[in-house]
């Protein structure tokens, strides 16, 4: 049997310069840093890294350079994607150098074949805006990247989840043209995943027959308040990251794994059987 593929998967990492917390309540770096060292620390180490957006709090070139001297500590291959926190002209500045990186067009989109998953990014930003869009240029360019290797099992990762999450604050800024990409993906059986961070929460949902998972993001968790029109809060729950395992008989298997210190592992049984 071939060996499983693992892809970790972070999200919503909102990186602030100087030591400065996230809406004067939240140590992000201190939280990123817990982050990759958890993820060097996994056994097996995973095969890739994806960052689902907002690597940065406000877009700002310092912010990036924190963040990428984080990243740069991952053992581990990483990808990133643009999130509305993000500013294209910076995200460019500081990663243009990595290998994934598009030179061409306005997008920040990129395709890895390294794998025996084909990884897809898109870029679901508007400059300026919280809210996502694909537009028709990345639509199209989601079509014909998908048609180039019909038959090798794809994930594709965008920032805004494409579905209702039920907390209203993040559902009037989710992504606009989610039915243009569900009809994309009709035409795409081979797509197995899409991941988005965005809604700062583990979330399981579906577009068309792909399964979308939503990264808890590596900090601050947006608040699970369910009432209309409820308030934008975050709470400080614990971080976590997303583990997605991949095997050609048995397709994928999304885990939750909570950042953090916690007691165990423990064992079930002992020399008599199960521990009473
Ligand atoms: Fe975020």
């Amino acid at each position: 049997m071939s060996q499983p593929f693992f892809l970790a998967h972070i999200s919503d990492l909102h990186i602030k310069a100087e030591g400065r917390l996230s809406y004067k309540k939240v140590d992000t770096l201190g939280s990123l840093q817990r982050a990759v060292a958890h993820l060097n620390a996994l056994d097996p180490a995973p095969d890739a890294v994806v960052i689902t957006g907002d690597l940065t709090d406000f877009g700002r070139d310092d912010e990036y350079a924190e963040v990428r001297v984080e990243l740069d500590k991952l053992t581990l291959p990483w990808f990133a994607i643009p999130g509305n926190h993000d500013a294209r002209p910076a995200f460019r500045r500081a990663f243009q150098d990595k290998s994934w990186f598009p030179h061409t067009g306005d997008f920040i989109q990129w395709t890895v074949e390294a794998f025996p998953v084909r990884l897809i990014g898109l870029d679901s930003t508007v400059p300026e805006q919280s809210y996502g869009e694909l537009c028709a240029e990345r639509l199209d360019w989601l079509r014909t990247t998908l048609a180039e290797q019909p038959s090798k099992p794809t994930v594709v990762l965008l920032h805004h989840h494409p579905f209702i999450s039920g907390i209203d604050h993040m559902d009037r800024q989710n992504l606009r043209d989610s039915q243009p990409l569900a009809a994309v993906l009709a035409e795409a059986p081979h797509v197995q995943r899409v991941l988005c961070g965005h809604v700062h929460r583990f979330m399981v949902s579906q577009l068309g027959h792909a399964v979308v998972c939503s990264a808890p993001g590596t900090s601050h968790q947006v608040a699970p308040n369910f009432t209309p029109d409820g308030p934008a809060h975050f709470v400080i729950e614990p971080a976590g990251l997303l583990l997605h395992r991949w095997q050609p008989a048995s397709g994928f298997t999304t885990h939750y794994l909570p950042l953090g210190q916690y007691e165990g592992p423990w064992p079930f049984y002992d020399k008599d059987g199960l521990i009473d």
